[in-house]
């Protein structure tokens, strides 16, 4: 070999989200793997801003985005999750909620500082701490509940920890955290004066009445919180790569600086149509929302029926099954039966976990057409799950 790859890189392959869209592709499986999301997006506000086209920006924006794109996030956190940030000073558009992290990881932390993870987390939270050379800190969270407690929380702060990444509602688990859950982080971050970064990408997506309950919101974790958000999931759009962070002007001024360094802007013609999106109404929402929900019921009930335990997601668009009554021991072997019996293509639980899960979860995501759905529903009725 003549050139070397960085050390950093030793532990990092293709994610196995990718690979199990790749074996769905070879099989003809059904693909519920990857938060693919191909749900279509409000095509009039979009469509609109895309006629524009001679007019829109085609050039570089300043790095911390457009003004029009800036205000719209800023509204939209103010109706949304009651979040008041300054869009002059306070918002960075980003290539994506992932542009967004690594640019707030790259601006606030150095290398070797240890990163707090709730387990089970989004694993890309794990590959752009390693790419940073990040220390990660698992703190597991015990399902069916995968509630934070304050012991479990205290316990995994050591010497080197100088942040923590939240996830509401959650991937993979579909959980909201509660205030009380939230006031533990608050407690626990201001003795150790810890950054909060609050991954909110499914802000939008959720099923019940209670609104969204934004981190930055609860005690005084505003001050210590940066908050990144998503078009990809609330207008599924997620190909569009945009995204925003927002938070205190101190840390998201860095923030711009660092998301400049690594990527300039977002795209610019995007943030332009992005902010018509932005400034959608309620009814949006609440359409959305429904959509979401209906999907979620008709699969959960597809597994249930099959003879597995979906949870019952309070938001986001995944259901994560426990499929101990396939007798398998590992989530990796359940994915494995129902892609090969089945054709049905799920994430292992594994994916999730810096260690091993205590039980063998499968993560499916339900933000596909409803036919899409039915041929997984039909297909897992068509096997024997958990009888072979
Ligand atoms: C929890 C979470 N955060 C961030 C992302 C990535 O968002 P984006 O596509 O805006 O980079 C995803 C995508 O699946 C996600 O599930």
């Amino acid at each position: 070999m003549v050139v070397g790859v960085a050390k950093r890189m030793r532990g990092l392959q293709q994610s196995v989200l990718g690979a199990m869209t790749v074996r769905c592709r070879q099989l003809g499986a059904v693909n519920l793997a990857q938060g693919l999301s191909q749900v279509p997006p409000p095509a009039s506000p979009l469509a609109a801003g895309a006629r524009d086209f001679e007019h829109l920006g085609h050039s570089y924006s300043q790095p911390e985005g457009l003004a029009v794109f800036r205000e719209a996030a800023a509204d939209k956190l103010k109706r949304c999750s009651g979040l008041s940030v300054d869009p002059a000073t306070q918002v960075v558009a980003t290539v994506g909620a992932t542009g967004a992290l690594m640019a707030t990881l790259s601006a606030l932390l150095d290398a070797g500082d240890g990163v707090i993870l709730f387990e089970p987390f989004y694993s890309y939270y794990l590959s752009s701490l390693q790419v940073l050379d990040l220390h990660p800190e698992p703190v597991r969270l015990v399902g069916p509940d995968f509630r934070i407690t304050e012991e479990s929380l205290r316990a995994a702060v050591t010497d080197r920890t100088r942040a923590m990444i939240l996830c509401t509602p959650n991937n993979p688990t579909g959980r909201r955290l509660t205030a009380a859950e939230l006031a533990v982080v608050a407690a626990v971050a201001d003795e150790h004066d810890l950054l909060v970064i609050s991954d909110e990408v499914y802000e939008d997506i959720y099923f019940d009445a209670a609104p969204h309950l934004a981190a930055a919101t609860v005690g005084n974790l505003g001050e210590r919180t940066v908050t990144l958000s998503s078009l990809g999931k609330s207008f599924s759009v997620p190909g569009w790569r945009l995204g925003y962070a927002s938070g205190p002007e101190r840390l998201v001024g860095a923030i711009r600086i660092a998301a400049d360094s690594l990527v300039v802007c977002a795209p610019t013609p995007l943030q332009e149509i992005g902010a018509r999106a932005l400034g959608l109404g309620d009814d949006y929402y609440r359409d959305l929302r429904a959509m979401y929900d209906r999907k979620r019921r008709f699969l959960a009930e597809g597994f249930a029926a099959a003879g597995l335990s979906p949870n019952e997601p309070e938001g986001s668009y995944y259901l994560f099954v426990d499929c101990s009554r396939m007798g398998v021991a590992t989530g990796a072997e359940a994915a494995e039966v129902l892609l090969e019996d089945n054709l049905v293509g799920t994430v292992p639980g594994e994916a999730f976990y810096l260690g091993a899960p205590e039980r063998p979860y499968v993560r499916a995501c339900f933000s596909l057409p409803d036919e899409v759905l039915a041929e997984a529903v039909d297909r897992l009725a068509s096997g024997s799950l958990t009888h072979g």
